[in-house]
């Protein structure tokens, strides 16, 4: 059993959001979690990533993309040339599943409002789609192999579609389609 996190108070609207997210209780993840994960970042931020849902370390200290993804993800930022402190990183749902299964729907439903509140607080010049979950979340799409590496508009945001870093972990192979992405999203930040 891990400690909960008291959060450094964080000023803003995107601290009233991670004060809402640390005692929400809207589905029943709330039950098992150690720590509600909100995103971390600045307000500034030209690009937010977005994954799927907590695993262990993250539960354990609260925070996004800390274990093993978190590593690879923060590799290829900095490949990128991208500094992960100017990047919001979050996730949508914001509490661990069990055993990291994939959220449900109704848990997806229940933590989509936390997400939209974040994009529209930081107003991003991209939106980094990381995965499935976050794909079905944000564009209403299933199926990421046609379309990764693309940018779509919609409604006024640009996305990027790539895929969740834990799958180049599992396979190798598509690391090199990973590393395009981060690419891709390092010209975006920079674009105006
Ligand atoms: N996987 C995710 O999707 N999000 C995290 O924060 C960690 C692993």
């Amino acid at each position: 059993i891990g400690a909960r996190i008291i959060h450094r108070m964080v000023d803003g609207p995107l601290g009233g959001i991670a004060a809402r997210v640390s005692v929400c209780t809207r589905c029943g993840l709330c039950e098992g979690r150690t720590n509600a994960v909100p995103g971390t970042g600045p307000a500034s931020a030209r690009a937010i990533l977005v994954g799927e849902a907590p695993g262990r370390e993250e539960d354990l200290q609260g925070k996004p993309f800390v274990g093993g993804a978190g590593r690879v993800l923060d590799k290829e930022l900095e490949r990128a040339g991208i500094p992960r402190s100017t990047v919001y990183i979050t996730n949508v749902v914001k509490c661990r599943p069990p055993k990291n299964r994939v959220p449900s729907d109704e848990e997806r439903d229940a933590c989509i409002e936390y997400l939209k509140e974040e994009i529209s607080v930081i107003n991003p010049r991209i939106v980094c789609i990381l995965g499935a979950t976050a794909l079905r979340s944000l564009l209403g799409l299933g199926g990421i192999t046609g379309i990764r590496g693309t940018i779509i508009n919609q409604d006024n945001t640009d996305y990027l579609v790539s895929l969740h870093p834990a799958a180049t972990m599992y396979r190798r192979d598509l690391l090199p389609a990973f590393r395009r992405d981060m690419k891709k999203l390092a010209g975006m930040i920079l674009s105006t």
